[in-house]
């Protein structure tokens, strides 16, 4: 599907040789989205209804590993659970206590880069990290927690005290859990992943932790085996209870990847320590549900269950119930595609050019799958680079850029030439898509329409924006010219636009962004990457403008909150510190930052809905973002799987791949096929050849 049609030569359409009109752009309140029921309604509980942490008289487990402890391959199923193991309620479950047996199978458009997430590598996305790393507290089912008992919940971190001055925070580990090789878990795994991860400058983990995650100043010490002890620097920041959950908290294995890192192996560099674990090195121990056992480049990734995964159901069967979990290495839009035909289980319909086909397919009587609408919660926006600073080593024309990104009439200028309405229906007619002013979204807990600034899109208002920040067409092609004596010369305007091409979604924006500047007199050209790519790239500094889908902090506030603005030197790549570590932060950014800063460090509800307010009112003025178009996100489920709660949103605290809880996602019986690639087979040692099979 093709969207935008090349425009015509601007000159023609916007005069920019004639004289210019003054007509600056009117800021207002956004429009309304148009209405959009979801679909199902969570059935709201407390947190303690779900599971609770405590030894049961007996355990079960899957019949084809009783071979296994019968040939000594693993101890007994009670020797290898925690003293008291996560259990949770049959009766919190939508369809009960569950069957062993079966797989999910998904289908991603991401590539492994390596199993070492807490240095950085991507494993392929699409819930596989979800499901390898546990972490600390957990969030993504929160969705259907009461609001009057909403705080992560226990995961790894079975519970915790505040002490009597709020200034410390004491966290119970799990006790006597192991890794999916038997290694126990305990304290010094999460000292490993603060000291030589969130502390160490030359490490970030996959989704971004780093010190302003947890507050100014905050430090981590271990008290024992199964203890360790958060000291703050201001009182009780519950919000760290957030970034203890996925993805600013899932510690590694250290027995594995201590013996690889820099601090202990002089020979390895930090590229080298990143890289240790590339795909093909199988087993890699997990503290998640299933471990993988297989990896053939661009086809599949395979994960088998782990024998000691530390979660039972209240009748004892150690959790999952799925055997294997399947990743074909596809396309994001392949997986829309397999999970209504039915040869994939799983989709987050995401990509709005897929929707009215997946819809088509999903009311036919027949469906494999269904398919369940939620809130309007994805959404994509316009990012200017705002480091003047020399971050990712700018040359003369991107350095001009970014002084133009720094100059709000600039800014102004882009987001009135942009029209809204036409970028959205690009991607899907219908009462889909709404116009996305930026910052916090229409509809989610924090956002207050009177603090949200909208600029209506007008080429009058952009070209006297674009003047005003010092631009014209001196040579008359229709095009502007940089501004006199900038050192990118005396030629037209040049700028480049990062887009990831793994999403076509990204791609049609992106490409509607291009046409539209180039209506308004701005030639932009497209630097199109696949997701890893196109991540370094972003993260290293080098680019002008991209276009990106936005992480969950825009929805929930409380998580990722530090990555709201430039709360430190690497939180927020619209603007990171150069190499010296200096942000050359905008006033507005700063104020911005404050804000942020001043939200994690206070816990009064109302005065936190205030500086949401002038958070977004911030934001938006300002347009820290510019935002491009929100839309829902649809669930596409297989029809055989039960215990998928209702109302599960496809992207809220975290990915519907943490929400719908997959550990406990089960195939009835007399429905399970015969999907499992290593049937009776268990995860081999780490390193070694594959899964193995008793006898
Ligand atoms: C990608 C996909 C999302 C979701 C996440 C999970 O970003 O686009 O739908 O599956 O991975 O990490
Ligand atoms: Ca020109």
């Amino acid at each position: 599907m093709t969207l935008m049609t090349r425009a015509a030569p601007a000159a023609l359409l916007i005069g920019l040789s004639a004289p210019a009109m003054a007509q600056m752009a009117e800021p207002t309140t956004p429009p309304d989205p148009p209405p959009f029921a979801a679909q199902g309604e969570p059935n709201f509980v407390n947190r303690a209804d779900i599971f609770e942490f405590r030894a049961l008289d007996s355990y079960d487990q899957p019949e084809f590993m009783d071979a296994f402890v019968e040939a000594g391959m693993l101890p007994p199923v009670e020797e290898r659970l925690p003293e008291e193991p996560m259990v949770y309620s049959a009766d919190n479950m939508p369809d009960g206590a569950g069957a062993y047996g079966d797989v999910m199978r998904h289908v991603i458009g991401g590539r492994p880069e390596g199993w070492n997430y807490i240095a950085g590598q991507s494993q392929g996305w699409g819930g596989i990290d979800i499901g390898m790393y546990e972490c600390l507290t957990r969030t993504g089912p929160l969705f259907m927690v009461n609001p009057e008992d909403l705080e992560p919940l226990p995961n790894l971190a079975k519970s915790w005290e505040w002490s009597d001055d709020g200034m410390q925070l004491t966290v119970n580990l799990v006790k006597g859990a192991k890794w999916s090789d038997g290694d126990p878990f305990d304290a010094e795994d999460v000292m490993f992943y603060w000291d030589h991860h969130v502390m160490d400058p030359e490490i970030t983990p996959l989704n971004g932790a780093n010190p302003e995650t947890f507050g100014q100043g905050t430090t981590l010490e271990m008290v024992d085996d199964y203890t360790v002890r958060f000291t703050f620097t201001t009182e009780r920041p519950e919000q760290v209870l957030y970034s203890m959950a996925y993805g600013t908290f899932c510690p590694g294995p250290s027995h594995i990847l201590a013996p690889e890192h820099p601090a202990n192996n002089p020979d390895n560099s930090y590229e080298d320590y990143r890289n240790a674990f590339p795909p093909d090195f199988l087993n890699f121990p997990v503290m998640g549900a299933w471990v993988p056992v297989e990896y053939r480049a661009d086809d599949i990734v395979v994960l088998r269950r782990n024998p000691y995964y530390w979660k039972v159901d209240s009748e004892g069967n150690q959790l999952p119930y799925l055997n294997e979990m399947h990743y074909r290495l596809s396309t994001w839009a392949d997986r829309d595609v397999q999970a209504v035909a039915g040869t994939g289980d799983f989709s987050n319909l995401e990509q709005a050019e897929n929707y009215v086909e997946s819809l088509r397919r999903a009311a036919e009587d027949d469906s494999p799958a269904r398919l369940e609408f939620g809130p309007r919660i994805i959404g994509y926006s316009l990012y200017m680079n705002l480091s003047g600073n020399g971050w990712g080593e700018p040359d003369e024309r991107a350095q001009a850029v970014r002084e133009l990104n720094r100059d709000i009439d600039f800014r102004i200028a882009v987001s009135t030439a942009l029209d809204r309405v036409r970028l959205g229906e690009s991607l899907v007619k219908g009462p889909f898509t709404a116009q996305y002013p930026g910052g916090l979204y229409a509809g989610t807990s924090y956002y207050d329409k009177d603090s949200t600034v909208f600029y209506p899109h007008s080429i009058e208002a952009a070209k006297a924006h674009f003047e005003a920040a010092g631009l014209e067409d001196t040579d008359g092609d229709g095009f502007y010219n940089w501004p006199e004596g900038s050192p990118a010369g005396d030629g037209n305007v040049q700028i480049t636009l990062l887009a990831n091409t793994d999403y076509q979604t990204d791609r049609n924006l992106a490409e509607g962004v291009v046409a539209m500047m180039e209506e308004a007199g701005i030639k932009v050209s497209l630097n199109l990457m696949a997701g890893n790519d196109r991540d370094a790239t972003r993260d290293s500094g080098r680019y002008d403008w991209r276009v990106e889908r936005n992480t969950s902090e825009l929805i929930t506030v409380v998580q990722n909150t530090s990555e709201l603005a430039s709360t430190g030197p690497r939180t927020n790549p619209v603007h990171y510190a150069n190499d010296a570590g200096e942000l050359d932060l905008l006033p507005f950014e700063q104020e911005l930052a404050d804000t942020v800063t001043a939200f994690m460090e206070t816990n009064d509800p109302e005065e936190r809905a205030e500086l949401m307010k002038q958070y977004q009112k911030l934001y938006t003025e300002n347009l820290y973002g510019i935002g491009l178009t929100q839309y829902p996100g649809a669930l596409i489920i297989n029809k055989r799987f039960a215990n998928i709660p209702s109302g599960a949103p496809i992207f809220m605290f975290n990915w519907a791949e943490d929400n719908i809880i997959r550990e406990r996602v089960y195939v009835p019986e007399d429905q399970q096929a015969d999907h499992e690639l290593y049937p009776e087979a268990l995860p081999g040692a780490p390193g070694s050849d594959g899964p193995v099979t008793a006898g």
